[in-house]
């Protein structure tokens, strides 16, 4: 399956495509994640993304790009995959499109979640992700066992530095501005899939289940 999770900062596209992964077996591509490593590996292209990451401006399109690229090639995607975070511009989408067929390959959905704005930023400000393995919680929607401790793996919960109100408040801006007009872009492409996602964890995952399946 090779899919695209869509939809604003906070929508839950990390939350689903961890759970998506673990059920079809293929690999979750978050450019968000594959940044931030980079950012914390301290490479070139962690410190060159790092400013516009801080202030929730989207990183240069050639940068991403050129990450998803490689990232297509690798043996794990022949099966499939979930996009998550990628595209977030029409000339992301664009390039997706064009290596997406020089690899014989074609998307089967993108999957657009639907959440208001007021809860989005709820869901940011109390999301927490663990420092050992990267899974997330929220404080109040979706908290671990032990305060502060994640249920997997024992490590430390932590919050992203983007996670503050302001940026987040950037960041919806940002996503309204740019990366909305991917929903009609791939309506017109016939494959878009529409999904409320302001309904619980567990009910969000089996209307895209229901979707996906089908
Ligand atoms: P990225 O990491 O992609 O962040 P984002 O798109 O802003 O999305 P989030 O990870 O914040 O939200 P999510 O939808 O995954 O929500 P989650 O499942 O965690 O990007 C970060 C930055 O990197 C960007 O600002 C940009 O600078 C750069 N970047 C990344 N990709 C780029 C690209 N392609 N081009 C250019 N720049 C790029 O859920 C949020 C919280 O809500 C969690 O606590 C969760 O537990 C909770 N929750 C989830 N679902 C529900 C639910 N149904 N009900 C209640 N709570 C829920
Ligand atoms: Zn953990």
């Amino acid at each position: 399956m090779k899919l695209i999770l869509l939809g604003p900062p906070g929508a839950g596209k990390g939350t689903q495509a961890k759970m998506l992964t673990e059920r079809f077996g293929i690999p979750q591509i978050s450019t968000g994640d594959i940044l931030r490593a980079a950012v914390a590996a301290g490479t070139e292209m962690g410190l060159k993304a790092k400013s516009y990451m801080d202030r929730g401006a989207l990183v240069p399109d050639e940068v991403v790009i050129g990450i998803v690229r490689d990232r297509l090639q690798e043996p794990d995607c022949d099966k499939g995959f979930i996009l998550d975070g990628f595209p977030r511009t029409v000339p992301q989408a664009d390039a997706l499109g064009k290596e997406l067929s020089a690899m014989g390959k074609a998307l089967d959905a993108v999957v657009s979640l639907t959440v208001d704005e007021e809860a989005l930023v709820e869901r940011l400000t109390g999301r927490r992700t663990c420092s050992g393995c990267g899974r997330g919680f929220h404080v109040q929607f979706d908290p671990p066992a032990v305060a502060s401790v994640c249920d997997g793996c024992g490590g430390a919960l932590v919050q992203r530095d983007d996670d503050r109100e302001e940026t987040i408040r950037n960041r919806l801006k940002v996503y309204g501005e740019q990366t909305a007009p991917l929903i009609d872009y791939y309506r017109g492409k016939g494959v878009l899939k529409e999904v409320d996602g302001m309904a619980g964890i567990a009910e969000v995952q089996s209307s895209i289940l229901g979707l996906v399946r089908t």
